[in-house]
């Protein structure tokens, strides 16, 4: 299991900020999720506090951990922003031992498409079982792989986002290409930064692809019951067309 290799631009918080200023669709899928299954709620790979923030400006006990400094203290600045009060772990989702429980854990926007081998999908789901109430719910949201993005041509780059580079230098152009590797389902994807007029910066980020039916016996074979799986943030069940894997899962003894 190599260590998380964070220190990118990809996780650098006030960039991650900026590319994401939009995504904000899944936010009342989890104040849904919060209403139903309870509080305290942890989230893992909680970045810049995207999700995190709402949820207590809600009122609700949440909990981020992320192994990201970067990310973390654009977090921590944002929550003081808001004048909410949450606790902010430093630490591999892999990895942590919080000697507290949960009614409620999140993985969300695909973070888990970063654990890339068996030996992290397993050891992450024994951190979330430990950190589960009996009758807690571990929620994770992750994509339907699709195979016309996993065999683009190689030679494109496909547009990602722009946004205003928040060090004064101008545009932030992100343009993408990906090679596929099927033997291990690692999708091997190159962020292409052109900041101003600056030369372009190259970001590799890996993907493990998860499809559904292996997602859904990883989490059998580690002991979590399945009870649904929606195929959007409004709660539609998971068909072949899903834009999203987003499963609701408990413990099973
Ligand atoms: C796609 S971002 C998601 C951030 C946030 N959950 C959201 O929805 O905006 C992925 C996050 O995973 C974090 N990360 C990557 N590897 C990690 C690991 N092994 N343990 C904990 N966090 C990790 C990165 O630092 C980054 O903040």
């Amino acid at each position: 299991m190599k260590p998380a290799d964070v220190e990118h631009l990809w996780w650098n918080g006030r960039h991650y900020d900026l590319q994401f200023k939009d995504h904000t669709g899944d936010i009342p899928f989890y104040l849904r999720q919060v209403r139903e299954y309870g509080e305290p709620v942890l989230e893992l790979a909680c970045g810049t506090g995207r999700v995190t923030i709402p949820l207590a400006e809600e009122g609700f006990q949440v909990v981020g951990l992320d192994v990201s400094t970067s990310m973390l203290s654009q977090a921590r600045r944002k929550a003081t922003e808001c004048g909410v009060q949450i606790e902010w772990v430093e630490a591999d989702c892999r990895d942590f031992h919080l000697e507290r429980k949960f009614n409620l854990v999140l993985f969300p926007f695909t973070s888990m498409a970063l654990l890339h081998d068996l030996e992290s999908v397993e050891a992450c789901l024994s951190c979330v079982k430990e950190h589960l109430e009996n009758d807690g719910r571990f929620i994770i949201d992750y994509f339907n792989p699709c195979f016309d993005f996993l065999v683009r041509d190689l030679a494109k780059c496909y547009p990602v986002a722009e946004y205003p580079d928040p060090d004064g230098r101008g545009q932030v152009m992100v343009t993408e290409n990906n090679v596929y590797d099927a033997a291990h389902q690692i999708n091997h994807v190159k962020w292409h930064y052109r900041i101003g007029e600056q030369a372009e910066v190259v970001e590799d980020l890996d993907m493990r692809i998860f499809f559904p039916q292996e997602l859904d016996a990883l989490l059998h074979y580690n002991r979590f019951a399945v009870e649904a799986k929606f195929g959007s943030y409004d709660e539609t069940p998971f068909e072949s067309s899903s834009v999203r894997q987003l499963t609701v899962c408990h413990r099973r003894e």
